[in-house]
């Protein structure tokens, strides 16, 4: 089989100066992109910036003989969303790929999060992922081509202890991912997203760390590279990967209850089981396929 390839491509990888971003920066760099290295450079709860880890991924990018340039820009704010896309316009003359991975952890227990907590993560993943991708939207839309890749996390997809802040906005991300792919299809926009599992700075007092050799960030940039690549033709897909697993996150309905007379709190106690149902579940790809069974028995 063929190498999968990204000459000519342009990527933009934000919160590429450590972990998985760096990871994603390297090897889309390694098959022929040439990559927008975005990290503000702060700690792991946001606090300070330095333009040092970006730098440094744009050095080992070169020394490899790719090309690649850095960023120091704020994912959060709307002016430094736009720098970041900028960056690759001025640099490589457009931008192709859109990964969403900057990130920062404010972890609390919900009773003692304070609205500081909650709102800087927000900013950072929600908001950072709209801002950046909205500053591309219209450069994707012209040429009819894009991949778009958030990054969301099983904390936000099944929840987690002390993280009320992080798992709102991670799943916000699918939200945002499905509501991209509609839009994007047709200008070949595809966007999905991942739910990772790898040690880094983020997770290693959270991880086990028997497993710290086995959730490399090397066994989650290939799902990343694939759905940021040409070939790639799914969309508001995703999807969870880590320690050389990977699977696909649905978001499903069971079969549900339904009657013609006015719904009572009584029928609702005496049909719970029914409500509760898991089997058989069916993944709808719209909000107007999910509206089918309803429709239905309005209609019957
Ligand atoms: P990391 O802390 O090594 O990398 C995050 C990077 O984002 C850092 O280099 C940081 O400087 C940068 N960043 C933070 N705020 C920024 C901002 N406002 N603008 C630009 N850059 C900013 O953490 P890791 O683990 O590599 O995380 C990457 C992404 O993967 C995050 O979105 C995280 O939530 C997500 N994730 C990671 C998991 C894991 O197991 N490592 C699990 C689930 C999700």
């Amino acid at each position: 089989m063929s190498e999968l390839r990204y000459d000519g491509r342009v990527a933009v990888v934000t919160g590429a100066g450590h972990g998985l971003g760096r990871q994603h920066a390297l090897e889309l760099a390694a098959r022929g992109a040439k990559v927008v290295v975005n990290d503000l450079g702060g700690d792991r709860t946001g606090a300070g910036a330095s333009a040092g880890p970006a730098q440094q991924v744009v050095e080992e990018i070169k020394k490899n003989g790719g090309e690649a340039v850095a960023n120091p820009d704020n994912v959060a704010t709307p002016e430094g969303a736009q720098a970041i896309i900028q960056t690759a316009l001025d640099t490589f003359g457009k931008v192709d790929i859109v990964v969403n991975n900057a990130g920062i952890l404010r972890d609390k227990s919900f009773k003692n999060m304070s609205v500081e907590e909650f709102d800087s993560v927000i900013a950072v993943h929600l908001r950072g992922s709209f801002l950046v991708s909205s500053a591309a939207w219209a450069t994707l839309r012209e040429q009819g081509y894009g991949r778009i890749v958030n990054t969301s996390s099983p904390a936000g997809l099944f929840g987690n202890f002390g993280q009320a802040n992080y798992a709102t906005a991670k799943m916000g991300l699918v939200g945002f991912t499905k509501t991209l792919a509609h839009e994007g299809a047709k200008y070949n926009i595809k966007a999905n997203a991942i739910a990772p599992v790898a040690w880094t700075r983020m997770t290693e007092d959270l991880l086990p760390a028997d497993f710290a050799d086995k959730l490399g960030v090397d066994q989650v940039t290939p799902l990343v590279a694939f759905l940021a690549h040409e070939s790639n033709a799914d969309s508001g897909e995703v999807y969870t990967v880590g320690g050389g697993r990977i699977a696909k996150i649905f978001v499903a309905e069971g079969p549900g209850y339904g009657q013609k007379e006015t719904l009572t709190v009584e029928a609702v106690r005496d049909n719970w089981a029914a409500i509760n149902a898991d089997s058989p579940l069916t993944v709808f790809k719209n909000v107007g396929e999910q509206m089918g069974p309803l429709i239905q028995q309005l209609t019957s």
